[in-house]
């Protein structure tokens, strides 16, 4: 018995149904199920039982290894592991406005500039459009070949005469539609199968191709999280909307690393590369001032110094705000407990805000003990050392656990002109140069801020006055 195909498909996650219904089970979200075409049944029609005969290889065999077109732009090559890799597939996701497009023009510039074939289509914008913006970049003169095509049969048809292409860049992926697929372009259906169609012209032609695709405001790729699945490299180009820097970050990479972040300023004239983001994160800060700690943080290979800010005040509400921006909401619900529960630091009473300077986002547990410090340090009222940096994650128990490469932080930090570290105590060993102040539980570090400040601790109510 043939079933029918499943023609109702869930706008958010792609999950297929035989009949409507109001949710959708696989993702939760209501009224997201929508009447799409049918794919096409997989393959032409073959007599089951009789397949095409392939030849297995060895594991060994030659190791056809994974060459890779570097960019020529430092902070993306680094991200994507030391460039595009031939015949691979990379989605860049980011908010509308974020620099996509301008960051994609320049490395096809900048490919086109090293003399490799680099292919610009643009779903979105007219060719007009894309030459006034490379003409603000100042990138005229690159011998990138610009389009204005959303039909993916007619760019795989164009793209497969002449020379390969080295990088292809489709801006963007909902914009995309392909005959083999009767649904509207942007549905889920039209994107699962543009992408696939394109994905496909890549493995064959040896092209690395990028896709670009949005993102909605709760910063899912928008329809295509099936296409996540489907290629290569997913990266992401985030920033805050009130500073100019960006930030490039892979979520997902078959070919390199996931925890490498690329950062970029947007300037008048394009994207600038950073090479140093720590002395750009710490280029602003107000020394001298309560609740700030400088974190020595990793973001993949690179150290990277960012000042964290804590705000701690009384609160008029019954229930104290916690706000946190940069940082992970339940992470600072947990050192805020194990202030309370371990360290005697009465914080019901008080209003909490925690924001991670310039708009970077720090997924480390590593920042604990600087956002402790910072949060300590705004309720005692008292400055903490301007030439100090803080690293260490805190356990449930208040012990200050060690952290991964504790060398290269301290390093980076004595690097910046910094002379004091407050760390877990096996960093000891790796000192650098620095005083280091080795601490084994939160409540040293309490006791010691609280020494220089006017901190009151125990059953009373609230910590300081005047
Ligand atoms: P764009 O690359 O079009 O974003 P996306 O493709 O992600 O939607 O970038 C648009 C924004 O960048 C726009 O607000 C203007 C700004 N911008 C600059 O500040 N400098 C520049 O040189 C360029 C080209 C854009
Ligand atoms: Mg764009």
């Amino acid at each position: 018995m043939s079933k029918r195909h499943l023609t109702f498909v869930c706008q958010n996650c792609g999950a297929a149904y035989n009949r409507w219904q109001g949710k959708c089970e696989a993702c939760g979200e209501w009224n997201t199920l929508s009447e799409e075409g049918s794919d096409k049944p997989a393959g032409p029609g073959r007599k089951p039982g009789k397949g095409r005969l392939f030849q297995l290889q060895d594991l060994a065999g030659d190791a056809q290894d994974a060459p890779r077109i570097a960019s020529g732009i430092g902070e993306l090559d680094r991200v994507t592991g030391g460039g595009f890799v031939r015949g691979s597939v990379l989605l860049l996701g980011g908010d509308p406005g974020i620099g996509k497009s301008t960051l994609l023009i320049q490395a096809t510039a900048a490919l086109a500039r090293a003399g490799e074939r680099a292919v610009y289509i643009s779903g979105e914008e007219a060719v007009a459009q894309v030459r006034l913006r490379a003409e603000r970049l100042g990138l005229r003169e690159a011998r990138v070949e610009l389009a204005s095509e959303t039909s993916v049969e007619d760019i795989v048809a164009t793209l497969s005469e002449g020379r390969t292409p080295r990088l292809i860049v489709i801006d963007s992926i909902q914009t995309m539609w392909t005959d083999t697929v009767e649904s509207a372009p942007g549905t889920v259906t039209q994107v699962r199968g543009s992408a696939q169609a394109l994905i496909r012209f890549a493995k064959r032609c040896g092209a690395a191709v990028i896709l670009v695709g949005h993102v909605t405001k709760d910063g899912q790729i928008a329809g295509p999280r099936v296409v996540e699945h489907m290629v290569d490299a997913v990266l992401s180009f985030e920033g805050e909307g009130s500073h100019q820097f960006r930030i490039l970050r892979a979520v997902k990479n078959r070919f390199g690393p996931t925890d490498e972040i690329g950062v970029f300023e947007m300037t008048g004239s394009g994207l600038r590369e950073i090479t140093n983001p720590s002395e750009l994160f710490l280029s602003e800060r107000d020394l001298g001032q309560p609740g700030t700690a400088v974190f020595a943080g990793m973001e993949g290979t690179r150290p990277l110094l960012v000042e964290i800010q804590a705000l701690v005040a009384p609160s008029s509400l019954g229930t104290p705000r916690r706000s946190v921006v940069g940082w992970d909401g339940s992470r600072l619900s947990m050192v805020l407990a194990v202030l309370e529960a371990h360290c005697g630091v009465r914080l019901g009473g008080h209003d909490v805000y925690l924001n991670v300077a310039g708009g970077l986002r720090i997924q480390e547990p590593a920042a604990d003990l600087a956002a402790a410090a910072a949060l300590v340090s705004s309720l005692a009222n008292a400055p903490l050392p301007a030439d100090s940096v803080y690293f260490g994650e805190v356990s449930l128990s208040g012990a200050i656990r060690p952290v991964a490469q504790a060398g290269a932080r301290l390093k980076e930090a004595a690097k910046l002109g910094f002379t004091g570290a407050v760390v877990p105590e096996s960093a000891r060993a790796e000192a650098a140069g620095l005083s280091v102040n080795d601490i084994a539980s939160l409540t040293s570090l309490v006791a010691d801020i609280a020494q220089r400040g006017n901190l009151r601790r125990g059953g009373e109510n609230g910590a300081q006055e005047g």
